[in-house]
């Protein structure tokens, strides 16, 4: 592993786009490979042992393709791995998502706050000890949204059917007096501008990817990893699932057209397709 080494980036599927462009913004010199488990999105709704299992061999998959530092680009992943993944690769940079708590309760004025995310997720000690640590004196609701994930998946951000399960979900909050939206799934930012309808302009609602870009800035910088060439960055994309249906997703997405390669899971591991 060298500076000119990619930084690895892993999701259950398009979520971690949302946390790719962040770190494209932040760092646009660094490649990137990205990788979306579409063979097993929804994480969410799944054990957090069988989140860390696919978590530890998309991590290996990433590494032996020379990534510098990984980005768990997903809530439910960090809540189910970071911590495990952090001891067996001790060499390796992480970044990871928690639900941003902190600079919710720090800036609500109201003292309710709501935090967005996946069941797997408010299950994981990674949350409560958020929680715990810093939401005191603040009022924490919790949705989980069901069926976003696969509405985002399927590229709609704001059809009829999205904008219902925010309802579901957002309504309950706003009743009790929401100022600030924690987006705590990676997947959801997508969906921020119908969130912003639903909810209203004095609503604040945080996406963490820009901080997160931020923080692997300084863990690449604190290891002199940084990359000094001058020129853009590439994006290489790996789907366990369709690659078709992940092309004709990023435009929507990420604003530019990329090719996917295709990976599939052999029993527990991750092998490039042949097809
Ligand atoms: N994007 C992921 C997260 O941040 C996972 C969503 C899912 O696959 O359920 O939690």
């Amino acid at each position: 592993m060298d500076t000119t080494s990619p930084l690895g980036v892993f999701d259950s599927g398009v979520g971690g786009l949302s946390v790719l462009r962040a770190l494209r913004a932040e760092l646009p010199h660094e490649d990137v490979i990205y990788l979306a488990d579409q063979a097993h999105v929804p994480y969410g709704s799944r054990s957090l042992e069988e989140v860390r299992a696919f978590s530890g061999e998309i991590t290996r998959f990433l590494i032996a393709r020379g990534a510098k530092l990984i980005a768990v680009a997903c809530n439910t992943a960090s809540a189910a791995a970071l911590h495990w993944l952090r001891q067996r690769y001790p060499e390796i940079p992480f970044v990871g998502m928690e639900p941003a708590v902190k600079p919710a309760a720090e800036t609500t004025r109201s003292g309710v706050v709501g935090v967005l995310a996946t069941p797997a997720t408010f299950q994981g000690e990674l949350y409560a000890s958020v929680v715990e640590r810093f939401a005191r004196g603040v009022t924490v609701l919790q949705a989980t949204c069901p069926g976003l994930v696969g509405q985002i998946e399927a590229g709609e951000l704001d059809s009829e059917r999205t904008r219902r399960i925010l309802e579901r979900a957002l309504e309950p909050m706003l009743e009790r007096g929401v100022d600030t939206l924690v987006m705590g799934c990676t997947h959801f930012p997508f969906a921020i501008p119908a969130i912003q309808r639903i909810a209203g302009s004095g609503v604040r609602v945080i996406d963490p990817a820009p901080a997160v870009a931020r923080q692997a800035g300084r863990l690449l910088a604190a290891r002199g990893l940084l990359n000094p060439s001058g020129a853009p960055g590439a994006v290489g994309f790996y789907t366990s699932g369709e690659s078709s249906q992940l092309e004709a997703l990023l435009p929507r997405l990420l604003g530019e057209p990329h090719p996917v390669e295709s990976v599939a899971w052999q029993g527990n591991a991750l092998r490039i397709s042949s097809t």
